[in-house]
C-alpha cells in the first residue's frame, strides 16, 4: 500500500472511530463495542463497484444491521497472483461498514482457492472416494491435509491477520467456511497411517481392538491399512472418522496459529458449522475456537422449534457458552427440493427463537446476490437491483427489536436443569450398522429432547465426558460408543445423586466400536442391576404397557432382564414377537440419593410425552417460566438482573400466556401479567426489572 493511501484510510478509520468511539468522561476514547445481540449479514464487496458499498451500506444501518461477515471467499481478490496480497479494498471496506455503526467479521478465504493456485499446484485438489480429483469452477475443491495447501492458507491468514488484528472494527475471525469434503489421495492415506501408529502404538494393540482375525483382516504393516468409510471393520471406521477429525482440528490450527498471536485478544475466532452434519466430530474442532457457530437453515418447508433448538443446544454445547448464528435463510435458500419461503413473521420468530436458545448475533446469509454465480435464486436481504425485497421491513423490524432488547439480553444465557447426551462416536456407529434402516440417531435424540423441553423449557445438549453434576436429569438417548472414562463420569453423576437415563442401544459398543463383553449398557451394567438380553429391529410397531399408558415402541426394542431385587419394572412389552411378549421394556433402580433408568423401546409420542413427565417429577425438574399453550415457545436466559423469558408463539392461532408475576415488557413497554401472541408474535419479558 502507497504511503498517502496509508494516510487517506487513516483518516477514514480516525472519522469513523469518532463516529463510533464512546467518549469517557477524561476525553480518553477506548475500543468500540459492539451491540450485545447482534444483527448481522454476509456482505461481498468484492463482488460489487466501491461506488456501490454505500448505499448497501446505508440500507443495511437502516434496518439495524451492526456486522458484516466479509471476504471468505474472496482469495484471489485479496492475492491476485502468489505472494501478491492486496487487502487495501478491504480496508477501505472495513471502514466505510464502520461508518455505518457496522461492525466486520473477516472470513478467511481458503474455502476458494484461487485458479492460480490450483493450477500451479494440483496436488492441492482434494481427491474423491473414487478418485477423481476436484477440478477448479466451484469451491472446497481444496485437500485438507495437503501440505502445500496449509503454507499457502497460512500465508494469507497471517496476511489478514497482520493487517486487521488491531483495527477497532474488526470484531472477529472465521476461519474457512463450513468444513465439509475431505481427501482420499495417497498422502491423506499415509497421514491417516501414522495417526494409526500414534493412536495404537503397535499392529498387536490395533488388531486386538479391532478384531482382525476376522475376515483374515490382520495387518503386518501400517501401509496395508486402508481408508473404509462404509463397509469396513467398525473401529477402521471410526478411526478414519477421528482422523478426519483431528486433521480438521490441525488444518484449523495452522491458521488459528498465525491469527492468535497478530490480533487483539477482544476478536474472537470461530468456524461456521452446519448443525446436525456430522462429517467430523465438532467437540474436537471446536476445543481451540473462542466461539461457537453455526449456519441455520430449514430449507424446504418451515421451522421445527425442537429439530432446530436441539441444533441450536447442540452448538451451544461445543463451547457451552452462548453461540453465533452466522448464516441463516432470508426467507428461502436455492438448494432445497422446493425453496418454499419461511412465512411472514416466520423468520423474525426463528430469529427470536435462535437467540432464546443463547444465540448472540443472527445474520442473514447473504445481503444481494452476486449477479453470476451458483447461487442467484437464494433469499437476500436486497433485490438484484439492489433495493429492498418484502422480506426487508421484518429485518428492520427486528434491527429495532435488538435495539430494545439488547441491554436486558446482555451478558444473559440459558441454564438447564436437564442435559441431554450426544456423541459422534455413536451416531456414526449407529449409522454404519443400523440394523433397521429407518433408524435415525437424531430422530431418537430430538423425540427425547422433544418433550422433555416443552416441560423444563431449557435443555443443554453435551457430551458424556462432560460436567454433569449441575443436572438434575442427565438423558442419553442412544449412547451407543461409551468409552470406560465416560462410563466413569456418568455413575459418578448417579451416586453424587443424578438421574440418568439410558435410551436404547446404548453403551453396546467400547471406544473402539466392538461390542462390550457385559452386553449392554457394557460398563453400566452393574449400576443398573440389569442388561439387554436381546434386540429387535422392527417392522410393525409393538405394544408396549406400564407406568407411562398404553403406547406403542416403534423400529427397535430391547428385551430388558433385570438382576437385580431392587429394579423396577416401568413398563413391558404387549404381545409382538413372542419372544418380547410380557417382557421389560423400561427398568429403573434407584441407587444411593442417585437413579438409573434404562428404555429399551423407542415410544411413540404420546409414549414419550409420558415417560418425559415421569422423568421430569422423579428428578425434581421445575418448568421454567410455567405451563404455556401448545405451540408457544419459551426461552429463559439468565443474568446477574435475573430471568429474561423470550416467547414465540408457533402455534397457528393467537395466544395467551398467563404469567406467574408481572413483568416487563421489553419489546412492547409496559409491566404485564399475561401476554398475548398472534401466530409467530414474540414477547420478550424481564421479571426482575
Ligand atoms: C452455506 C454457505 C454459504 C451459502 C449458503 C447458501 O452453506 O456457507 O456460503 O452457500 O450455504 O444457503
Amino acid at each position: 500500500m502507497n504511503r498517502a493511501r496509508r494516510s487517506y484510510l487513516g483518516l477514514g478509520i480516525y472519522l469513523a472511530a469518532l463516529l463510533l468511539l464512546p467518549i469517557t468522561l477524561t476525553g480518553q476514547t477506548s475500543v468500540p463495542q459492539p451491540p450485545p445481540i447482534l444483527l448481522g449479514t454476509a456482505w461481498y464487496p468484492e463482488q460489487w463497484a466501491e461506488s456501490r458499498w454505500e448505499a448497501d451500506l446505508a440500507l443495511m444501518q437502516q434496518a439495524g444491521i451492526h456486522m458484516v461477515r466479509v471476504g471468505e471467499f474472496a482469495w484471489s481478490r485479496m492475492e491476485p497472483s502468489e505472494g501478491r496480497y492486496d487487502l487495501d479494498w478491504l480496508d477501505r471496506a472495513v471502514a466505510a461498514a464502520a461508518k455505518h455503526e457496522i461492525y466486520t467479521v473477516l472470513g478467511t478465504p481458503t474455502a476458494a482457492p484461487p485458479a492460480w493456485l490450483t493450477q500451479r499446484y494440483p496436488d492441492t485438489l482434494r481427491v474423491d472416494e473414487e478418485g477423481h480429483r476436484a477440478e477448479h469452477g466451484n469451491r472446497q475443491q481444496f485437500n485438507f491435509a495437503n501440505s502445500k495447501y496449509r503454507d499457502l492458507a497460512r500465508k494469507i491468514a497471517e496476511q489478514m491477520a497482520k493487517h486487521f488484528g488491531h483495527n477497532p472494527f474488526v470484531i472477529g475471525w472465521q476461519i474457512d467456511n463450513e468444513y465439509a469434503d475431505v481427501s482420499f489421495d495417497a498422502e491423506t492415506k499415509v497421514q491417516f497411517q501414522q495417526w494409526l501408529k500414534m493412536r495404537y502404538g503397535t499392529l498387536d494393540h490395533l488388531n486386538a481392538a479391532w478384531t482382525t482375525s476376522y475376515w483374515s483382516q490382520t495387518y503386518s504393516d501400517w501401509n496395508q491399512i486402508p481408508i473404509e468409510t462404509r463397509y469396513g471393520n467398525p473401529g477402521l471406521l471410526l478411526s478414519w472418522k477421528r482422523f478426519v477429525s483431528d486433521t480438521w482440528r490441525s488444518y484449523q490450527k495452522n491458521q488459528l496459529d498465525v491469527i492468535r498471536p497478530n490480533c487483539d485478544s477482544r476478536q474472537f475466532i470461530t468456524t461456521n458449522t452446519m448443525g446436525w452434519f456430522d462429517g467430523f466430530d465438532h467437540y474436537t474442532v471446536e476445543q481451540d475456537l473462542d466461539l461457537a457457530a453455526w449456519d441455520d437453515y430449514v430449507g424446504q418447508g418451515h421451522l421445527d422449534p425442537a429439530k432446530n433448538g436441539a441444533a441450536d443446544d447442540l452448538t451451544r454445547g461445543f463451547k457451552r457458552k452462548n453461540f453465533w448464528i452466522m448464516e441463516t435463510q432470508p426467507g428461502f435458500v436455492n438448494w432445497a427440493g422446493v425453496n418454499t419461503s419461511l412465512d411472514k413473521g416466520e423468520v423474525r420468530a426463528m430469529a427470536w427463537h435462535n437467540v432464546g436458545h443463547g444465540a448472540d448475533t443472527v445474520s442473514y446469509w447473504q445481503w444481494r446476490s452476486a449477479l453470476n454465480g451458483q447461487e442467484e435464486y437464494h433469499g437476500t436481504l436486497v433485490g438484484a437491483d439492489g433495493t429492498p425485497v418484502p422480506l426487508y421491513p421484518e429485518i428492520q423490524q427486528l434491527g429495532a427489536d435488538f435495539a430494545k432488547a439488547g441491554s436486558v439480553l446482555a451478558g444473559t444465557s440459558p441454564k438447564s436443569e436437564v442435559a441431554v447426551l450426544h456423541s459422534y462416536d455413536s451416531r456414526w456407529a449407529l449409522q454404519w450398522q443400523k440394523h433397521n434402516r429407518e433408524y435415525d440417531p437424531v430422530a431418537e435424540l430430538v423425540s427425547y429432547y422433544r418433550p422433555l423441553r416443552a416441560i423444563s423449557q431449557s435443555i443443554d445438549v453435551v457430551q458424556a465426558s462432560d460436567p454433569l453434576t449441575a443436572y438434575k436429569l442427565v438423558v442419553a438417548p442412544g449412547l451407543n460408543v461409551l468409552s470406560d472414562t465416560a462410563a466413569k463420569n456418568l455413575a459418578e453423576y448417579v451416586r453424587q445423586g443424578g438421574h440418568l437415563v439410558l435410551g436404547q442401544r446404548s453403551a453396546m459398543k467400547n471406544d473402539d466400536n466392538g461390542l462390550q463383553l457385559e452386553g449392554q449398557p457394557g460398563p453400566l451394567v452393574e449400576l443398573l442391576g440389569g442388561r439387554v438380553e436381546q434386540y429387535y429391529a422392527l417392522v410393525d410397531p409393538v405394544p408396549v404397557t406400564g407406568r407411562f399408558g398404553a403406547s406403542q415402541g416403534k423400529l427397535w426394542a430391547e428385551l430388558l432382564n433385570a438382576s437385580s431385587q431392587d429394579v423396577e419394572v416401568l413398563a413391558t412389552y404387549g404381545k409382538s414377537n413372542g419372544w418380547l411378549d410380557g417382557k421389560p421394556a423400561a427398568i429403573t433402580r434407584q441407587v444411593g440419593k442417585g437413579r438409573i433408568t434404562y428404555f429399551g423401546a423407542w415410544l411413540d409420542d404420546a409414549g414419550m410425552a409420558a415417560a418425559a413427565k415421569w422423568m421430569a417429577q422423579t428428578s425434581g425438574v421445575k418448568t421454567a417460566l410455567g405451563p404455556v399453550p401448545e405451540g408457544v415457545e419459551v426461552y429463559p436466559r439468565y443474568g446477574s438482573n435475573g430471568a429474561v423469558y423470550i416467547l414465540v408463539n408457533f402455534s397457528k392461532t393467537q395466544q395467551t400466556v398467563p404469567l406467574p408475576s408481572r413483568m416487563q415488557d421489553v419489546l412492547e413497554g409496559g409491566a404485564r401479567q399475561s401476554v398475548t401472541l398472534p401466530r409467530y408474535g414474540v414477547a420478550v419479558l424481564s421479571a426482575n426489572r
